[in-house]
């Protein structure tokens, strides 16, 4: 994934929610590398990532019918890259 046009996306379709990394509706469910550990279903990985974004998770929306695959592909290698770099 391209995580400089991952960036964009996150901006576009993350950030109300996840603004920073964090989690206005769900506050442990962060997007900082050890909540990624603990909580994502499937680890803290790219694919695992995809797999959320595509189908939702409670509170959540899917994506899969409003991103397409390489947009998916790109904000989920943002993510991972900016869960190991730190949000701030
Ligand atoms: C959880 C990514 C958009 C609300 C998560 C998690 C990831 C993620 C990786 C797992 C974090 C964890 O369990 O610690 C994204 C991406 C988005 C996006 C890449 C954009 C494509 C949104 C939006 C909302 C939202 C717009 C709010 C309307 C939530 C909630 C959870 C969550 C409530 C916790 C779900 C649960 O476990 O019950 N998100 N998210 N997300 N996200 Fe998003």
């Amino acid at each position: 994934g391209d995580v400089g046009n991952g960036e964009t996306v996150f901006n576009a379709n993350c950030a109300a929610c996840h603004a920073g990394g964090q989690n206005v509706i769900m506050p442990d469910k962060t997007l900082e590398k050890e909540a990624l550990e603990k909580y994502l279903a499937g680890g803290r990985n790219e694919a695992a990532v995809r797999t959320q974004v595509t189908n939702g998770k409670n509170a959540m929306p899917a994506f899969g019918g409003r991103l397409d695959d390489d947009q998916i592909a790109d904000v989920a290698a943002y993510v991972i890259a900016t869960s190991e770099e730190g949000w701030d």
